[in-house]
């Protein structure tokens, strides 16, 4: 990922003159207003916005309401442009008409897919064409493409990928079987929906090989859900090759909710997209469109500048967090595997700065409501909050894991966090705690 030195004249410090790294009392008070009381071990769901961060975007919001008339028809676009260019940067896109800013990766997915919809009814695409997409892609993404493309007369083919996995192979031969499955009897395949990284489970995709095999196979277009992938993961548009890239900009970049940016690689298709919400920029291409949705707050869009100034402060900038929030999670999620005697969802390089932990198969975990009953309990009596994953044992298993915590790391997590974690599981192992025991 190249990381922009902010333009000039744009922040109050500039990168350069910020040599010291922070000190760790500056990043407590960066992070002061979370909960103390809880370990938080889940940045992946709803990620964080440090102080200065949240500083910034009320100077935003305070720019719009001093003067509103200035903010909305001088400063708000050219605004709005300077994020998309550092975006561009960020990813190594071609061009800034590229690059979208939305609120979020669902209003993303609705972008594409509402396209989709139109190729259907405007018959480039024929009812009984497929959309193929991950059995674990995310649950909303999910029900987007149900909405618009199931609706539209397409259909749906999902890979099963293998879980726990045990290397990128594993997805690449499944990927590759479902390509044939969706191809039968002359079927054409119009969009693939690939997530760079898995919400749950949680898992790194080798989205470049996939995209490579969906062209060999004559996809139309490609889609690739990257909603947790910057500032996690390194994300090249050009090399990966897709055509669209979405990821949210309030997961693990620092900015608050909500912000994502959609890349839409330069083709003629390209003005044929549109945002979801219809306003004044109607027409003037996606990037135009989506920086003028009505009356709203676009503050969380504005505050890259500062978000990169705050990133320059900690050794190695993004880079640096990146790999050390790698490096972390994988040594914790070892600590874990170590003290319950379970084992890791993914191995070490296709954990991104998340890993799946198996929990002891004696907890009894055994559908998706225990799972969540399981997360409430540790948040309630251990003041531990982390995402916990029911995985369906297969026939023949025996005494298998049932159940895998996906745990984060994030520049605020100390290691006492994830002690807490381990000490819970621990502790209800030793009670003879089963999720039978807890109520509906
Ligand atoms: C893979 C994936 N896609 C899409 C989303 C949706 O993101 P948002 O709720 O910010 O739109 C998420 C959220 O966690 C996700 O994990």
């Amino acid at each position: 990922m190249a990381f922009p030195h902010p333009p000039n004249g744009t922040i109050t410090t500039t990168t350069t003159t910020t040599t010291k790294s922070i000190t760790p009392s500056e990043l407590r008070r960066e992070f002061s207003h979370h909960d103390p009381t809880i370990a938080r071990i889940n940045n992946g769901s709803f990620g964080c916005c440090p102080a200065t961060i949240i500083a910034a975007q009320q100077r935003h919001q305070l720019l719009f309401l001093c003067q509103p008339d200035n903010f909305y028809f001088n400063i708000l676009k050219p605004s709005i442009l300077q994020t998309r260019r550092l975006i561009q940067t960020l990813i190594n896109a071609d061009h800034p008409d590229e690059v979208s800013i939305v609120d979020n990766a669902t209003t993303a997915a609705a972008v594409v897919l509402q396209h989709t919809t139109w190729s259907f009814f405007s018959s480039i695409f024929q009812p009984g064409d497929a959309v193929l997409m991950l059995h674990y892609a995310y649950g909303a993404v999910k029900k987007s493409v149900q909405a618009y493309v199931t609706r539209a007369g397409g259909q749906v083919i999902e890979v099963h990928l293998p879980f726990p996995v045990k290397s990128s192979f594993d997805i690449v031969s499944e990927f590759q079987k479902a390509l044939q499955i969706g191809k039968a009897n002359g079927r054409k395949i119009r969009l693939a929906v690939i997530d760079h990284i898995t919400s749950m489970p949680c898992v790194t995709i080798p989205v470049k090989e996939l995209v490579r095999m969906c062209r060999d196979e004559g996809v139309d277009r490609i889609f690739i859900d990257g909603a947790h992938a910057i500032g996690n993961i390194d994300i090249d548009v050009k090399d990966i090759g897709a055509d669209f890239y979405t990821s949210n900009l309030h997961k693990w970049l620092f900015c608050p909710p909500s912000a994502a940016f959609l890349y839409c690689k330069m083709s003629d298709e390209l003005s044929d997209l549109h945002h979801p919400v219809v306003s004044h920029e109607y027409g003037n291409g996606l990037a135009m469109e989506s920086a003028w949705i009505g009356t709203r707050d676009y503050s969380a869009q504005l505050v890259l500048p500062e978000v990169l100034e705050f990133v320059s402060r900690f050794d190695g900038g993004i880079e640096g967090i990146m790999k050390r929030n790698h490096d972390t999670v994988v040594e914790m999620a070892e600590m874990l595997i170590n003290s319950w005697g379970t084992e890791l969802g993914a191995p070490p390089e296709m954990c991104p700065s998340m890993a799946m932990v198996g929990l002891p198969a004696c907890l009894g975990i055994k559908s998706d409501s225990d799972a969540l009953k399981l997360r409430k309990h540790l948040r309630e009596c251990f003041k531990v909050e982390v995402p916990i994953y029911y995985r369906a044992p297969l026939e023949a298993e025996v005494d298998p894991i049932s159940g895998y915590a996906r745990i984060s790391h994030q520049v605020y997590n100390v290691i006492e966090d994830y002690y807490r974690f381990r000490d819970a599981v621990n502790k209800l192992v030793e009670d003879g705690f089963t999720c039978s025991l807890l109520s509906k």
